[in-house]
C-alpha cells in the first residue's frame, strides 16, 4: 500500500543554512530573516504546499574550525548571524492551522526544567503542532560559549542525553494528570492538586523537583526527532526518536540504516513502525529539463567553496586548508589532527586526500536524493529511492528561498499527488498524527517516556 511521504522543508532561522552562496543570489530574500512577515509569509506558502511542516535547525555556537577562526563563517554567512528558532514558531503558528513546526535544542547546555516549559508552552500554542530535534550540539565554540573549556565528549553528551529526555518524560506525562485543570469557579478550584505531583528526579547529572509548571498540552512530548549516525546515535534514537534523519552515501547505505534502525526499536520493543525515517531531499526542478539545468547551474556558479570549508571545518574538526592537497586525511586523523575521530573517519571516503575531500565538500549534487528534472523526472527519482530504501519521507534542502518551495510546489506536488504519494488535503492536526495517523496525538505506550503516566516509575531508574 502506496503511504503518502512526509515532506519538510529544512530551514533555519539564518541568512546561509547549508546552501553555502546562495544568499547573493538575485532571487533571495533570506536577508529578510529578521522580519516577521517573513516568517509568515513562508508558513502559509508551505501550509498552501501541504507540508508535514517546517524543519529548523541550529547551532549554538560559530564554527571557528576553519583557517583558525570564525572569519570566513562571518563572511559567508555560514548560519551566522542566526536567531533563536524557537521563536519564530508561533509567529507561524498565528497564520496556519495543520503546518507542523519541528525545531531544534541542544540536551547539552541548557537545564531540562526550563526546557520543558518551553516546549509545553509551544505545543500549547500550536495546538499540538511542536516537534523537537534533539541535538547534543557538535561545536567546540558553542562548549565555550557555554562555560567549558571544551566540548563534552561523544559518550558523556549521549549519556547526559538520556537522562535529559528522561527528566523531560517525567515532567509531561508524570506529572499532572490529564484532569487536573477542574477550573471549578463555585469551589474557587483552578487545579486539582491532588492530580498534580513533584518529579523528586535525582541523577548522574541532573536534580530536578518540579512539578511541571505547564498544564498537559495536546501531545504533552513534541514529536522526537533525531539524526544521530554514529552507533551512540543510532541506540539514542532506537529508544526515543519517533522520527530519525538518515545520512549516507548511496541507496543501498540508506536501506541498511533505515533496517538497522528498525530492529533496534523493535529491540527497544517499541515495534517495527514506530520510527519514521527522513533523507535530505535535494530537488531541482523546473518547468523544462534544459530550464531546471539552467538553475542548476547558476547554483553550482553561486556556490561558496570557502562557506562549505568552515562548515566542515566545524563538525570535522579538520582545518583542511592548513594541509597540502596531496595529504591523505586518514594521516591527518591518525596523527592527532581532528577533534571528532569517529564523525570525522565516516565523513570521507577510505584513502581520501585533502584535495578529494575539497572538491566533493562543495558539491551539492552528491548524495543519493539529487534530483534536477521537470516535475515528472522528480517524482519518477523519488518513487524509486523509496522503493530502494523504503524512507518515509524527506527534508527538503533549500537552495534559493522563496524559489525552491515555490519550484517544489508548482511542479513536483502535482506529480506526487498523482502517484498517491503525497497529500492532497490535511486530515490531522498535530505534528505526531501528520506522522502516526489520525488519533495518535499522544506518544504511544510503547514508547519509554509514557511509562510515567499518572506518576508511575518516577521515582525508579530510568
Ligand atoms: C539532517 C540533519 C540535521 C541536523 N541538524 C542539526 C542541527 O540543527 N543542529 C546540530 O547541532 N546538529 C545537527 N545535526 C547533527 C546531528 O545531531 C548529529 O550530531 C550528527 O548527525 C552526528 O551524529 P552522532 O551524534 O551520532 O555522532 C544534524 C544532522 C543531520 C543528518
Amino acid at each position: 500500500m502506496t503511504r503518502e511521504l512526509s515532506f519538510n522543508l529544512f530551514e533555519m532561522n539564518t541568512v546561509g543554512h547549508i546552501s553555502h552562496g546562495l544568499w547573493r543570489s538575485p532571487q533571495s530574500t533570506r536577508h529578510r530573516y529578521t522580519d516577521i512577515e517573513f516568517w509568515q509569509d513562508r508558513a502559509r506558502v508551505l501550509e498552501d504546499g501541504l507540508f508535514d511542516s517546517v524543519f529548523l535547525a541550529d547551532v549554538i555556537g560559530a564554527y571557528d574550525g576553519y583557517r583558525g577562526g570564525p572569519e570566513t563563517a562571518l563572511r559567508e554567512a555560514v548560519q551566522i548571524p542566526n536567531n533563536d528558532p524557537l521563536l519564530v514558531v508561533p509567529l507561524m503558528a498565528a497564520v496556519t492551522s495543520h503546518l507542523g513546526f519541528v525545531a531544534t535544542f541542544s540536551t547539552t547546555y541548557e537545564p531540562p526544567f526550563a526546557f520543558a516549559r518551553r516546549a509545553s508552552t509551544l505545543d500549547h500554542l500550536t495546538k499540538g503542532r511542536f516537534g523537537w530535534n534533539v541535538v547534543t550540539s557538535y561545536l567546540p565554540n558553542a562548549a565555550r560559549n557555554f562555560g567549558l573549556d571544551d566540548e563534552l565528549d561523544h559518550a558523556q553528551r549521549y549519556d547526559r542525553a538520556h537522562e535529559y529526555l528522561d527528566v523531560l518524560y517525567k515532567l509531561w506525562e508524570g506529572s499532572w494528570d490529564d484532569d487536573a485543570v477542574v477550573r471549578d469557579v463555585d469551589g474557587g478550584v483552578y487545579t486539582d492538586p491532588a492530580r498534580v505531583r513533584p518529579i523528586d528526579h535525582d541523577g548522574t547529572y541532573f536534580r530536578v523537583a518540579g512539578p511541571h509548571l505547564s498544564e498537559p498540552s495536546p501531545q504533552r512530548t513534541p514529536v522526537i526527532f533525531q539524526a544521530g549516525s554514529s552507533k551512540t546515535g543510532r541506540a539514542f534514537a532506537a529508544r526515543h526518536a519517533e522520527a530519525v534523519f538518515v545520512g549516507g552515501t548511496s541507496l543501498n547505505d540508506f536501506a541498511a540504516t533505515i533496517a538497522d534502525i528498525g530492529r533496534r526499536a523493535e529491540e527497544q520493543g517499541r515495534g517495527p513502525d514506530a520510527v519514521r525515517t527522513l533523507g535530505s531531499a535535494v530537488l531541482i526542478p523546473g518547468r523544462t529539463r534544459a530550464d531546471a539545468h539552467r538553475k542548476a547551474e547558476e547554483f553550482a556558479r553561486l556556490s561558496s567553496a570557502e562557506g562549505y570549508l568552515a562548515h566542515a571545518g566545524g563538525g570535522s574538526g579538520i582545518d583542511l586548508a592548513a594541509y597540502p592537497p596531496s595529504t591523505r586525511i586518514s594521516d591527518i586523523i591518525s596523527a592527532g589532527g581532528s577533534s571528532h575521530d569517529a564523525a570525522t573517519t565516516s565523513r570521507y571516503a577510505p584513502g581520501a586526500t585533502v584535495g578529494e575531500a575539497l572538491n566533493e565538500i562543495v558539491r551539492f549534487d552528491r548524495g543519493p536524493f539529487f534530483a534536477v528534472g521537470t516535475g515528472e523526472d522528480i517524482a519518477d527519482a523519488i518513487e524509486g529511492w523509496v522503493d530502494q530504501t523504503g524512507i518515509s519521507g524527506f527534508n527538503l534542502r533549500q537552495f534559493v528561498t522563496p524559489g525552491t518551495v515555490d519550484d517544489f510546489v508548482e511542479y513536483v506536488v502535482p506529480e506526487l499527488q498523482k502517484r498517491g504519494l503525497y497529500r492532497t488535503a490535511y486530515s490531522t492536526s498535530t505534528m505526531r498524527e501528520h506522522l502516526f495517523g489520525p488519533g495518535n496525538a499522544r506518544l504511544p505506550a510503547t514508547h519509554p517516556g509514557a511509562r510515567y503516566r499518572g506518576g508511575a516509575h518516577l521515582k525508579e531508574p530510568a
